[in-house]
């Protein structure tokens, strides 16, 4: 008989954003008059950059000949990708990173989900709260947590931190010692961050504990204040314990097109039950050459465009519209009468719901009554109920409108 893997069974009915989708999706079919305007999902409206496009097209045809075509790739990203990548995110910040601590990929998802898998179920992962659903989703298929606790919205052997107004989305170092942290700043979904002084206990309190922290900096290229880092090696021995992602999916307007990267740095040890030091580095490249092909020399082509002059300022211009919009957001919806947060250096709004109303019973009055469709807070961990998640990733003209209908919503 055929079994299952049963962690499955523990997952939560669907992934929030498809949930989401088809509760719009019934809706609209109900009300097909209705323009509903998308502020829930972080994906992006913009076209790709020209230079982009330009690039796409010369790597299209380079595979049209026969002198130029490529097959298989290198499974960890051609060099010419990853050496821009050292030069223009790294070296510039004072950062070293060696080619082959890059492993180019279709996504931070992927690699954010995936990374799990080098490490012991035994291991005890602690994540901030709210967080991202991939992080928890993956370690629970994984078996590496307990069961749903439905009076807590929790799962067993997962360390909640949580990441509220009441302590200024600062979280704190968990209170017992735990093997794989995952941060990500700037924050999906709060859209707040860290400073560094604040980044430098976590490094300090993994050095001391012998964990591992997993950090996210997908929307890095969205920070607009000083003392931010946008790389976690921007502090110090983070490279003894630190694995970061990143991703050309809100960078650059590539959620279709499908690249990121993930630095693995060699110095970084793991250990087996007897104690003895691993290198993740190595298991992250044999992972991925029995796993992943790599990304196409297309994408790649693409990808490498973003790091020239014209393909800066292209992009540049795409991140100062968004934060724009994040900008009319955090407006409108002050003037509305919300509190907020985010905003800032991040693409993502973080509002607190009004007092009589959970997250999700506030997205079915933005549906129904402003036709707005936001993300609810407490989709993405129990420390996010009583807030509510808007992007700032939608058109102008939408996200003008949207303010206006909420505006108008009574409270
Ligand atoms: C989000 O809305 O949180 C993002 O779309 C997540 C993602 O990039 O997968």
């Amino acid at each position: 008989m055929i079994k299952i893997n049963e962690n499955y069974l523990k997952l939560q009915d669907s992934y929030l954003f498809s949930t989401i989708a088809k509760k719009v999706e019934t809706y609209q079919k109900e009300n097909p008059n209705k323009k509903i305007i998308k502020l829930g999902i972080g994906d992006v409206t913009l076209p790709l950059a020209k230079k982009i496009g330009e690039e796409i097209d010369k790597a299209t045809q380079e595979m049209l000949k026969r002198e130029t075509f490529k097959g298989y790739g290198p499974e960890q990203g051609y060099d010419f990708l990853k050496e821009k990548i050292i030069e223009m995110e790294y070296k510039k910040r004072g950062i070293e990173i060696q080619i082959d601590e890059i492993f180019i990929s279709d996504g931070a998802k992927c690699d954010t989900a995936n990374i799990q898998e080098l490490f012991s179920d035994d291991n005890i992962i602690a994540i901030t709260d709210p967080v991202y659903p991939v992080y928890l989703d993956t370690n629970i298929m994984a078996g590496r947590t307990g069961n749903y606790n439905k009076t807590t919205d929790t799962y067993e052997n997962v360390v909640y931190m949580p990441a509220n107004a009441e302590n200024n989305f600062i979280p704190e170092l968990p209170n017992k010692k735990v093997d794989m942290i995952y941060l990500c700043f700037p924050n999906n979904p709060t859209g707040t961050v860290l400073k560094k002084q604040e980044l430098k206990k976590w490094v300090e309190y993994a050095k001391n504990n012998k964990s591992i922290i997993l950090f996210d900096s997908a929307y890095e290229a969205f920070i607009t204040e000083e003392d931010i880092a946008h790389s976690i090696y921007e502090i110090e021995g983070a490279k003894d314990v630190c694995i970061e992602f990143r991703s050309f999916s809100k960078t650059a307007g590539f959620t279709g097109v499908r690249c990121a990267y993930t630095i693995v740095p060699k110095q970084l040890k793991a250990y087996t039950k007897q104690g003895e030091e691993i290198s993740i580095n190595k298991l992250w490249n044999r992972r991925q050459c029995t796993k992943f092909n790599g990304v196409s020399y297309i994408t790649q082509r693409a990808a490498q465009a973003i790091y020239t002059e014209e393909g800066q300022k292209q992009i540049k211009e795409n991140i100062n519209y968004y934060m724009e919009n994040a900008k009319i957001i955090l407006e409108g919806l002050k003037q509305a009468g919300y509190e907020v947060f985010g905003g800032k250096n991040a693409p993502y709004i973080w509002l607190k719901v009004p007092k009589n109303y959970t997250s999700w019973e506030f997205f079915d009055k933005l549906l129904e009554k402003a036709n707005v469709v936001g993300t609810p807070g407490v989709g993405f961990g129990p420390s996010g109920e009583g807030y509510f998640r808007l992007t700032a990733f939608g058109s102008r003209q939408n996200t003008v409108e949207a303010m206006q209908r909420i505006k108008n919503m009574e409270k």
